[in-house]
């Protein structure tokens, strides 16, 4: 109010006033990004306050604001060698502890020969559902499972809610399937940031992907889980591995394809793993041939953990205002920032940020938003992939959609636009990935290498696959041939191999 009286008074005070003013916009602007505010700007009367854009002009002014989300080759090799330091960083000893790639050895050191025999129970926690699954192998490999779900109060309760879900969703697995009176080995598919001391033993470093429950981090998991099991004591089990997901992306495929050595997951989460030489993983204090090497191989496969990567800022010259938001948002701010570019959990809400944007600036649906555009969550990664899916030039998935959203009398040019937003950000996704596959195929250094990828972005996108060849392409040393393999249910087969390899090697004892 002073401010108000003084700048009444002369030039320099309507300056000030005008200073005032807009400062007061720029803050109501911050402000009213979130949702409840934005209701009320947006369901103003459109044809009073938004000046008449041309259909030519608005596409402009949608691919300027877009702009932003497009990596340029330059920038995307920035992103490469910044990757490649923190591996670095993160392999060392001395600078693992403050490392944000923490690049944890797995203990998995031999990869599957394709003359595994057996039967083996699997687990696989990692997202909204949770698997048990019976697998045998012999020529072919048979699997029976069944998908629990995981509802949100345990993905956020105390730990020992979720362990004894697990514990209960497995014994009625075993009981249905008559499984109780064999004591068959089972390996435990964990896709969470672990640092394992042992093929048994994995300590949880952080929970990612919307999970925190309570007294985990820090503990051994396998532990938990044989504590929930000995609570119920109904069912007898033998855990002879503990994996990431990664891990049994890469032994699945590695079962068939022996030039396998990536494991790239683009799910609701994202990470990698791969074969590194012993020699360049300082953290590795083990024996050598512990345990004893069918191959002497003098590699061990790294979960990388690459999700955290730009937690500590290196990636804040790409990182745009819908990804600030997104993550201060979430459950847990600051972490995962590479992750929340790229994964299957964020990529939707990260499009709907930019279209609340658009339609705030009166680009789209004549600057009217629905309610239900306006609500976190609302627009779903699988939206992507389905506009996407369209035809060029044909919108019907996307017209399909924006009914779901509320928007019934969407233009030819709402659409077009609409889909440019989800191009934008899933190329961008598939270019982050590509980036960081390069690079490792890069440490790699071998002629010929087999990525094996799963997870829901890179299965149900369109274009995911395509996007990211021709960009690795670009960015891969000259020389380097590669390819991009759907490594069917690496978590749960995987999680069987590592099980089944272990055995093997335990036998040899
Ligand atoms: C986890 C990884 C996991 C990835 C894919 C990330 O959030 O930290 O351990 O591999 O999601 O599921």
């Amino acid at each position: 109010m002073e401010l108000v009286a003084a700048a009444d008074s002369d030039e320099r005070g309507l300056s000030l006033l005008k200073v005032v003013n807009v400062l007061q916009k720029v803050v109501v602007f911050v402000h009213t990004f979130t949702v409840d505010k934005l209701r009320s700007q947006l369901t103003r009367t459109a044809s009073e306050e938004m000046p008449h854009m041309s259909e030519d002009i608005i596409e402009a002014k949608v691919r300027e604001i877009c702009q932003e989300l497009v990596l340029s080759p330059e920038v995307l090799k920035e992103v490469c060698d910044c990757l490649q330091e923190e591996i670095n960083k993160g392999l060392a000893k001395d600078s693992h502890p403050e490392a944000t790639v923490k690049c944890f050895p797995t203990y998995v050191r031999e990869l599957p020969n394709g003359k595994e025999e057996g039967r083996f129970l699997a687990l696989d926690l990692g997202g909204t559902n949770f698997r048990v699954l019976l697998i045998e192998f012999s020529s072919k490999c048979r699997m029976d499972s069944k998908i629990y779900a995981v509802p949100q109060p345990i993905m956020v309760g105390p730990g020992d809610g979720l362990f004894d879900h697990i514990a209960e969703c497995l014994a009625s697995f075993i009981k249905e399937r008559n499984l109780g009176n064999e004591l068959l080995p089972l390996g435990f598919t964990f896709s969470f940031p672990c640092k394992q001391e042992g093929l048994t033993k994995a300590r949880l470093a952080q929970w990612t992907k919307g999970f925190k429950c309570e007294g985990v981090e820090g503990r051994d998991v396998v532990e938990l889980l044989k504590q929930a099991i000995a609570r119920r004591g109904d069912v007898q089990i033998k855990i002879c591995a503990v994996l990431n997901d990664t891990t049994g992306t890469l032994m699945s495929c590695a079962w068939k394809n022996r030039n396998c050595r990536i494991g790239l997951i683009v799910g609701t989460g994202t990470n990698a793993c791969y074969m590194e030489k012993l020699e360049k993983v300082e953290l590795w204090d083990e024996v050598i041939d512990d345990p004893p090497q069918i191959f002497v191989s003098r590699s061990v496969v790294i979960n990388t953990e690459w999700g955290a990567f730009g937690d500590n800022g290196c990636l804040d010259f790409v990182r745009t205002e819908y990804d600030n938001n997104i993550d201060s948002e979430s459950v847990n701010p600051g972490k995962q920032l590479y992750e929340k570019m790229i994964s299957g959990m964020y990529m939707g809400e990260i499009a709907r940020q930019v279209l609340v944007r658009l339609v705030s600036e009166g680009l789209l649906f004549g600057g009217f938003a629905s309610d239900i555009l306006l609500e976190k969550g609302s627009f779903f990664t699988k939206y992507i992939s389905e506009i996407e899916s369209d035809k060029s030039g044909d919108f019907n998935n996307c017209r399909a959609i924006l009914e779901e959203l509320g928007f019934n009398d969407a233009t030819d040019a709402d659409c077009a636009n609409v889909r440019h937003v989800c191009e934008c950000v899933s190329r961008r996704a598939a270019n982050l990935t590509a980036a960081g596959v390069s690079v490792l195929l890069n440490r790699i250094g071998e002629e010929s290498v087999t990525v094996a990828v799963d997870g829901s972005v890179y299965r149900f996108h369109p274009h995911f696959h395509n996007l990211m060849v021709e960009q690795i392409s670009q960015l891969v040393k000259p020389g380097i041939k590669f390819d991009l393999m759907l490594s069917e249910d690496g978590s749960g087969r995987g999680a069987a191999l590592v099980a089944a390899v272990a055995s093997r090697c335990a036998a040899m004892r």
